[in-house]
């Protein structure tokens, strides 16, 4: 008896001491850094080398990562939704949305590394941590200095089209819807604009841009927001006499100094009127976050220090762990014993913010309502 209550004690003070350190390693809802160090030692390894190659036949590639991420992460969590290309259903998918689509620019890369994770590692590594792990490297190769990077993450079953309206912020939004998305999604509005310098590096295409130079509004043929060499530029790119398609082809870089490097040249940009989208330069102006560009304008370090630590926020947003989800084999599709197996009720569980969301504070006037969820 008073050996048990001695033991019981004991294993209390022990449990003390060592579970704040353990935790301490434990990310938001089980991520974990090193999390493959004993079942595939060398997955961030193959990841890094995969990206790496990638980065060098074309630097896009950092910037195409960080935007699947930021859309995987809006949309159920960051459960490599973004990636399938069908699902059981037959639904359209995520990347089916006009605001993904043909933006989204990277994919094949996901696709070689996660090739070579099975070789080496079969059935391990989730998509969705290759995924984490390749955006975190390119941002690297990019500027920002080395993170670590939580693992854990499970694969969703579900992507669904028709949810990336209400999840994932458009370039004309005005900053309070914008930063409401952000708030719902658990991060704070100072991460929203330190998190949107992914815009340093990157390009968007005329249909993101081109209005602010045509027939911008009732009172402005362009939007006086706009610098005038940056309008001129934006006019000779997307008014070009060519073809429709061709237009829809061409792109500018958010950055058109250092294109492809991270730097607080981003956010100084935005006081001098040259930010190409409207909600970025939106930010500057805004009384809530002119002061926090203002405050990243100034500093650099500090801002890619914030921006590595905000990364690791985005990487937990609904992430699924656990038993949860699965372990795709490749990242184009679910499992073949998932097939039958709709996902719906078991993916949009606890995960999916769409569950709670408010639609009186809905992102875009045109969103598609929220559809009654099946529970089984
Ligand atoms: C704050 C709200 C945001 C809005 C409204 C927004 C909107 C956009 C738009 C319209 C584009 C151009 C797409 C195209 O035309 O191809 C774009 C590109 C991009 N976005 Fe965002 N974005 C936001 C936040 C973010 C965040 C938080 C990240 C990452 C952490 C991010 C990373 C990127 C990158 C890297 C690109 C360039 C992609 C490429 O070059 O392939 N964005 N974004
Ligand atoms: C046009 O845009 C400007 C600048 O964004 C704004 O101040 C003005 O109120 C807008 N006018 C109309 C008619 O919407």
């Amino acid at each position: 008896m008073e050996g048990g209550a001695r033991m019981i004690v004991t294993i209390f003070i022990v449990c003390s001491i060592f579970l704040p350190l353990a935790s301490a390693k434990l990310g938001p809802q089980g991520l974990r850094v090193g999390f493959y160090e004993n079942s595939c030692p060398q997955a961030e390894q193959i990841v890094a080398e995969v990206v790496s190659e990638a980065y060098r036949k074309d630097p896009g590639v950092a910037a195409g990562f960080l935007r699947i991420f930021f859309h995987d992460c809006f949309v159920y969590g960051c459960d490599a939704s973004i990636l399938l290309d069908s699902i059981p259903s037959g639904e359209k998918v995520e990347k089916d949305s006009p605001a993904n689509g043909k933006f989204l620019r990277g994919l094949e890369v996901i696709d070689t590394a996660k090739a070579r994770l099975e070789s080496e590692c079969p059935g391990i590594v989730s998509c969705a941590d290759t995924l984490s792990f390749a955006t975190r490297d390119g941002s690297v190769l990019a500027g920002v200095p080395q993170y670590n990077m939580p693992g854990g993450r499970r694969d969703g079953l579900v992507s669904r089209a028709a949810d990336i309206i209400s999840n994932v912020p458009l370039a004309n939004a005005p900053i309070q819807q914008i930063a409401e998305l952000f708030v719902k999604k658990g991060l704070t509005q100072e991460e929203m604009v330190v998190l949107t310098g992914a815009h340093s590096i990157g390009v968007a295409h005329c249909q993101n841009f081109a209005y602010r130079v045509n027939k911008y509004n009732d009172t402005f043929q362009t939007d006086p927001k706009l610098d005038d060499a940056d309008s001129a530029n934006i006019k000779s790119a997307c008014q070009r006499q060519v073809s429709n398609e061709e237009i829809e082809k061409t792109t500018l870089p958010f950055d058109t100094h250092t294109p492809f490097k991270m730097n607080a040249g981003f956010y100084t940009n935005l006081f001098k009127g040259t930010g190409l989208i409207e909600s970025d330069q939106a930010m500057a102006l805004d009384p809530r976050t002119r002061p926090i560009v203002g405050r990243l304008a100034e500093d650099e370090g500090k801002w890619l220090n914030q921006f590595a630590r905000a990364m690791s926020r985005l990487a937990a947003v609904d992430v699924k762990t656990g038993s949860e989800g699965e372990i795709r084999k490749q990242c184009r599709s679910v499992n073949l014993e998932n097939k039958g197996n709709t996902g719906i009720a078991q993916n949009l569980g606890k995960t999916n913010s769409d569950n709670n969301f408010d639609s009186s504070r809905t992102l875009i006037q045109a969103s598609i309502p929220i559809q009654a969820i099946p529970l089984a």
